[in-house]
């Protein structure tokens, strides 16, 4: 598995999208095309092509929070903003309390998922209890230590400079902080392999092509989860971005890993 603390950057000027070389400035602009694409469809192919079981692994992430009164989130890479609204949702349900101004903020920097978060939270009555941020992992327009509580759900396997994206993440969490990487992984485990690659190669991409309509997106899903960090090479980058305390716990025969670590 070639992997690198900085998404496969080997030299200065390629990197991996998927499988394919491509130059280190182009690869923000083709992740976001494959995000533009899909941000309309986005979460009912998550439950198609998960069988619903994402909301069981983001489920679980939350119940590793453990939110609690007056815990500040930011979701990086948060999408069409699925963890924060099961954030705010387990935060009313524990405190009984419905105010969740500037409780959390979900930062992208793809606009047409932000979209969708803003129309879903609209939905969901939290007109003024999220701020939306328009910005990439490796540069957060955030203050140093100003979260409680940091996660990036299915969204590090994007970041072009993995290494910067968790520098930052650390940098905005609060003393005492704490960090949570949801993310498929690699280390599936062997008596599930062959079902898996079954899936990845072969229905995945059709799922993509009939009820997405862009097979190339869901290629570069599967692609981008192989080039991932098993889940030691990640512990360690999370260590040189500073973080403390790592644990990780897989689920699914290791189809996912919730990463958690502490700014201490
Ligand atoms: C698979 S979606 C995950 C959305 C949501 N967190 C969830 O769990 O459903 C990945 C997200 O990563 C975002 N993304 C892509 N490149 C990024 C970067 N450099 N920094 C932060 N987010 C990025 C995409 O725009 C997309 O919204």
């Amino acid at each position: 598995m070639a992997n690198s603390s900085t998404n496969g950057v080997e030299g200065d000027n390629e990197t991996n999208f998927g499988f394919r070389r491509v130059p280190r400035e182009e690869h923000a602009g083709l992740v976001s095309s494959v995000f533009e694409s899909v941000a309309d469809r986005y979460d009912i192919m998550n439950d198609l092509m998960s069988g619903g079981l994402h909301r069981l692994w983001k489920q679980a992430l939350i119940d590793w929070i453990n939110p609690q009164p007056e815990m500040r989130l930011v979701d990086v890479a948060g999408g069409t903003g699925d963890v924060t609204f099961r954030f705010l949702e387990r935060l009313e349900s524990a405190t009984d309390n419905d105010d969740t101004t500037s409780r959390a903020i979900i930062c992208d920097p793809n606009g047409a998922m932000l979209k969708v978060a803003q129309t879903r939270a609209i939905d969901k009555g939290y007109v003024h209890g999220i701020e939306f941020v328009e910005a990439p992992a490796e540069k957060l327009p955030l203050e140093d230590r100003s979260a409680a509580v940091c996660t990036i759900s299915f969204g590090l396997r994007n970041v072009t400079d993995r290494a910067a994206g968790l520098e930052e993440m650390h940098r905005i969490l609060d003393f005492g902080g704490h960090f949570f990487c949801l993310e498929f992984s690699p280390a599936v485990a062997p008596i599930l392999a062959p079902l898996y690659d079954t899936y990845s190669n072969r229905i995945l991409p059709w799922l993509g092509e009939h009820v997405a309509g862009d097979r190339e997106a869901y290629e570069y899903l599967v692609e981008s989860i192989r080039r991932f960090p098993e889940p030691d090479a990640l512990t360690t980058e999370m260590q040189a971005a500073g973080f403390g305390n790592i644990q990780h716990r897989m689920m699914s025969g290791g189809i996912v890993a919730i990463h958690s670590g502490w700014r201490l």
